[in-house]
């Protein structure tokens, strides 16, 4: 069992959740960096991050996720925070979409629901402590043309947060997101440049924002925060308040 409180943080090779991970170890936490496919991203990060180490899953196979939490039992013993930062899209209008296409970004979201439901009932409910922080997107608050699975996703993640903290009401497990606005990873790195000029166009602050701006509220709620729960923290730059 791990003396330090422990930190797993999903999709964390690469972008926002690298960055959680180098921002939640310099307050202490130990890491469990999870990753699907890039083993030599998250090897890389593993090296930087003292006594962190790595689980490997695909998050919408269930085997793979009752596999990653047997794992974490055997790595650490306990999870204190979990940071559900996996996101996939697939940009594209509704009509030229197909079923296959819809269900890879939804598979995230039920891969998401059954994590959280598995990190609550082995490491978290019995001990009646833990951060639950979920990170959704503005786009599930504005919509986004172009977008319509993974905005449905987004929005039923807040929905999710909102739910679950109502559910684990008078235990000090506390559910918040962040909802980051555009910021600059490889997935925004992929978008046409005319789209990126259309997106700083709707940005008051004039720039996209960071990962490690990111990082620092996903940290807030992880280790300070204990009155702050059932919330969506917009990280954005001025683009949506809520
Ligand atoms: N970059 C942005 O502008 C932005 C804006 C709003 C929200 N977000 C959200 O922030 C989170 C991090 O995104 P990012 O920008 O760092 O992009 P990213 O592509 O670097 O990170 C997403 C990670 O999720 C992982 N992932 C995807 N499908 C998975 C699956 N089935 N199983 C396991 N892992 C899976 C990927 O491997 C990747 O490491 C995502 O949830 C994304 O939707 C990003």
């Amino acid at each position: 069992m791990s003396e330090r409180a422990v930190a797993l943080v999903t999709g964390a090779a690469t972008g926002i959740g690298a960055a959680c991970c180098r921002r939640l170890a310099a307050e202490g936490l130990r890491i469990a960096v999870h990753y699907r496919s890039s083993e030599e991203k998250a090897q890389k990060l593993l090296a930087e991050l003292p006594d962190a180490f790595g689980l490997r899953a695909d998050l919408a196979d269930s085997d793979q996720v009752d596999a990653l939490v047997k794992e974490l039992k055997q790595q650490a013993g306990r999870v204190d925070v979990l940071v559900n930062n996996a996101g996939y899209n697939i940009n594209g209008p509704m009509l030229t979409m197909n079923l296959g296409q819809y269900d890879a970004v939804a598979g995230l979201a039920r891969g998401t629901w059954y994590l959280s439901k598995l990190v609550l009932r082995r490491f978290m409910f019995r001990k009646g402590s833990g951060r639950i922080i979920n990170i959704s997107s503005v786009v599930g608050h504005t919509g986004n043309a172009g977008q319509v699975p993974y905005t449905m996703v987004k929005a039923a993640l807040d929905a999710f947060t909102k739910s679950l903290s109502q559910e684990l009401a008078g235990r000090e497990i506390l559910v918040n997101s962040v909802a980051p606005g555009f910021i600059e990873t490889e997935m925004t790195e992929e978008l046409p440049e005319d789209i990126k000029q259309a997106i700083l166009a709707r940005i008051p602050q004039g720039r996209m924002g960071t990962p490690e701006e990111v990082a620092e509220v996903v940290a807030f709620l992880a280790t300070c925060a204990g009155y702050v729960n059932g919330s969506v923290i917009h990280v954005n730059g001025g683009m949506y308040g809520g």
